[in-house]
């Protein structure tokens, strides 16, 4: 199974993609997680990305092709893998149709998200994460039960995206709607395109895509 999970910042992409991966025991691709661990490490191309993924741009179609080719050719890929923020412009949307026609694979699907913009604003804006295990919070939405204490792993350090702030969310919208948001017609037009509420709670979004996926497992078009 291929599958790409579409949609704006905040849309919930990150958070199905997860849970799809532990369900389906197939890898999630996330290209903003690769890329702020190439910012973290400090490599070349972490160098490149820095600042204009704190502005809310996007990184080069060059670099983010380079590494998805990469990670799509990893073993682990061989039974298929959850794109998370990839492809992001047309430009990457035909460079991964050509990647998966050399290793003669398919899209299985493509699911869109939608969320109304000031729930995106809301959600994004006031999510951190901790420092120690990675899980996530937010100022009003999920606050741990003990202030400053991590639910999970008891650490008392937490972290913000820097590009998780009201002001950089709207750029990042405003890119959205401008380089993917026309990627919902490319796929529309091949056949591949499926719709979810992502205003929904998120298991009900969860069953939503697997109900998706079953259909095109059996060969049924979606909807
Ligand atoms: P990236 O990391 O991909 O960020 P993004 O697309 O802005 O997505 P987010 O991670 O913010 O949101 P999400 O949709 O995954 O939502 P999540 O599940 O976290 O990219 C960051 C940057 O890297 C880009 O701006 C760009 O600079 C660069 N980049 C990355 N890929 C690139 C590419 N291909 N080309 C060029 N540049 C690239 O959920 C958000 C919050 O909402 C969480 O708190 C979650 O708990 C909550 N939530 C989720 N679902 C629900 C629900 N159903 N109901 C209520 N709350 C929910």
């Amino acid at each position: 199974m291929n599958l790409i999970l579409l949609g704006p910042p905040g849309a919930g992409k990150g958070t199905q993609a997860k849970l799809l991966s532990e369900a389906h025991r197939i890898p999630q691709l996330s290209t903003g997680d690769m890329l702020r661990a190439a910012v973290k490490a400090g490599s070349a191309i972490g160098k490149q990305a820095k600042a204009v993924m704190e502005s809310g741009g996007l990184v080069s179609d060059e670099i983010v092709i380079g590494i998805i080719a990469d990670r799509v050719s990893q073993a682990d890929c061989i039974n298929g893998f959850i794109l998370d923020g990839f492809p992001r412009t047309l430009g990457q949307a035909a460079a991964l149709d050509k990647l998966l026609g050399t290793k003669k694979k398919d899209l299985s699907a493509v699911v869109a998200m939608s969320v109304q913009d000031e729930e995106l604003v809301k959600r994004i804006a006031g999510r951190y994460t901790c420092a120690t295990c990675g899980s996530g919070y937010h100022d009003d939405m999920q606050k741990p039960r003990k202030a400053g204490v991590c639910d999970k792993c008891a650490g008392t350090t937490f972290t913000r995206r820097p590009d998780d702030n009201a002001e950089t969310v709207r750029a990042r919208l405003m890119v959205y709607y401008r380089e993917t948001a026309p990627l919902i017609g490319y796929y529309f037009a091949k056949g591949k395109l499926s719709t979810v509420d992502g205003m929904a709670p998120i298991g009900d979004v969860t069953k939503a895509i697997e109900a998706i996926l079953a259909r095109f497992s059996t060969g049924i078009k979606a909807k």
